[in-house]
């Protein structure tokens, strides 16, 4: 798998006049990678996903995943939101086989490969549940899920934890990371949270906000296997001060 971001720009027309939401974005993101972007709120962070998503084209550049050009949504790249986006009058269950209905596929095989990532996430016991039985960090479990059910090259994340409290949240990272180190799975992560993105990834993109452009690429050295503990050392904290200040420069840039 080799996800290209290559120059792209994305120009919004707005009442007030046209928008400059990212400009010469280059990324990439190689098979087996965790990366993180990070930048804060306004830096066009969920626009940058969507292009790759497929749900916005943009402005100028291109984005390739094997050197196929991204010109809509496809089963290669599997999405996970901030915000709870399962059907609340499906199960579980259902909620998983869903895309792979649409893809197509028999009931049976549906339903034995969606009970295969519902295992795969801890959940085979909800599986006939409904969404709002489950809590915040359980639904978002389904929605990785049903997102890895579709078999997709890429996992793209928008702040998947973000509106989840603080333990969850560390928990939700903990399940994330030791996920992603089981099944060798490559992951494009977006988040405002620099310390989430420090302890998750190999390779961090520091965008800078108004317009949003890439200012620093960090690779993170803290060994493959992360436990929890991680935070609690130098080089974590250490990292976390080259972002931060990275972010506070790039702020400082672009204050009006
Ligand atoms: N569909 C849209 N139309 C107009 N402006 C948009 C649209 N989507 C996003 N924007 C603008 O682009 C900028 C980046 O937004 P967004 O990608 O949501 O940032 P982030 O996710 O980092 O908070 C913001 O100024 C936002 O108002
Ligand atoms: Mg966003």
């Amino acid at each position: 798998m080799h996800l290209e971001i290559a120059k792209v720009h994305k120009q919004f027309d707005t009442p007030q006049g046209p928008l400059v939401a990212l400009k010469d974005i280059n990324m990439h993101v190689e098979t087996g990678e965790f990366v993180c972007a990070v930048g804060a709120s306004g830096s066009g962070k969920s626009t940058l996903l969507r292009l790759v998503a497929g749900l916005e084209m943009p402005t100028a550049g291109e984005i390739t995943v094997d050197g196929q050009p991204v010109i809509g949504p496809g089963a290669d790249r599997g999405m996970v939101f901030q915000s709870y986006t399962l059907y609340p009058w499906m199960t579980v269950q259902e909620n998983v086989e869903f895309g792979l209905k649409l893809q197509g596929m028999e009931a049976k095989q549906r339903r034995e490969e969606a009970s295969r990532y519902l295992d795969v996430v801890g959940l085979a016991q909800f599986s006939r549940s409904l969404p709002k039985e489950l809590s915040g960090g359980m639904k978002q479990r389904v929605a990785i899920a049903r997102a890895l059910a579709n078999h997709p090259k890429i996992l793209l994340m928008d702040e998947p934890f973000g509106a989840l409290d603080v333990q969850t949240k560390e928990s939700m990272q903990e399940f994330l990371l030791e996920l992603w180190d089981r099944l060798g799975i490559s992951i494009l992560m977006i988040t405002h949270d620099v310390s989430e993105a420090v302890f998750l990834s190999q390779r961090i993109y520091v965008l800078s906000a108004r317009p949003g452009t890439i200012a620093e690429e960090v690779s993170i050295d803290l060994g493959q296997h992360r436990a929890y503990a991680v935070r609690r050392t130098e080089p974590f904290h250490h990292y976390c001060d080259e972002i931060m200040d990275l972010l506070r420069g790039t702020a400082a840039n672009t204050a009006p």
